[in-house]
């Protein structure tokens, strides 16, 4: 497979062992070879990252050894695609915002943050915090918008922090929830989706399914809307 040519999955827990994602770096293969018949040569790994519970160095620590755990069931099993870059669903909190050490979160090789807000209310500071990661040149991206929606004030929420000029990612698995899909369509109409991900957890029950909104988005937003969304991860990641 092209490297270059083939799907980049902006979100999953493909990881063994941090977090509520793979439970095995076996786990993990059988994610990828999931992920390589759907046409995906990239995902970038993003391990939940919750500063209340681990610092930063600690949490690479933790990363770094399942990631070497995960190669090397690669090397054994034989498989090469897709590849992956290293990166962390960093969970949005006061601390975070001015954490002199929040650029090494970033994905690899990259300045793109990715955030998760909160489910919750969000308040002024919080959109200040989102201003204040910029200012600091890195680019944050929020992850699964679409699923914020579901709160009473979701859709007034989604409006106001899309003013402050982020990008979007959005999770393939929405495509399949009747709910999820208005507002999808509305941020479409926006030209606000930037980026799909998976946000994978497992084989089976959160398993790979990116396929599936490559298929949706074609068909109702055309080719052009498909490729857009892939080029905005290859600027993003400076392939
Ligand atoms: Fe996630």
């Amino acid at each position: 497979m092209d490297y270059l040519r083939g799907i980049i999955d902006f979100h999953a827990h493909i990881l063994p062992n941090i977090d509520d994602g793979s439970s095995s770096a076996q786990e993990s293969v059988k994610m990828l070879k999931i992920m390589q018949n759907q046409g995906v040569s990239l995902v970038l790994a993003t391990p939940h990252f919750y500063d209340a519970r681990t610092s930063i160095e600690d949490f690479l620590e933790k990363r770094d050894k399942s990631y070497k755990l995960l190669t090397k069931e690669m090397e054994r099993q034989n498989v090469g695609f897709p590849k992956i870059k290293l990166a962390a669903e960093v969970h949005f909190s006061y601390e975070i915002v001015e954490n002199p050490k929040l650029d090494l979160l970033c994905a690899e090789n990259s300045r793109c943050i990715l955030i998760e807000m909160p489910y919750s209310t969000w308040y002024d500071w919080m959109y200040e915090g989102i201003e204040i990661i910029k200012s600091r040149n890195l680019i944050p991206v929020l992850v699964h918008l679409e699923r914020y929606a579901d709160f009473s004030d979701g859709i007034r929420q989604i409006e106001k922090i899309l003013e402050l000029d982020v990008y979007v990612q959005i999770n393939a698995d929405s495509f399949m929830k009747r709910k999820s899909l208005k507002v999808i369509d509305k941020l479409f109409k926006m030209n606000k989706v930037h980026l799909i991900g998976s946000d994978a957890h497992d084989a089976l029950i959160r398993p790979p399914r990116i396929h599936r909104a490559e298929k949706k988005i074609i068909n109702k937003y055309g080719k052009k809307a498909w490729s857009q969304i892939q080029q905005n991860a290859f600027e993003l990641l400076n392939l």
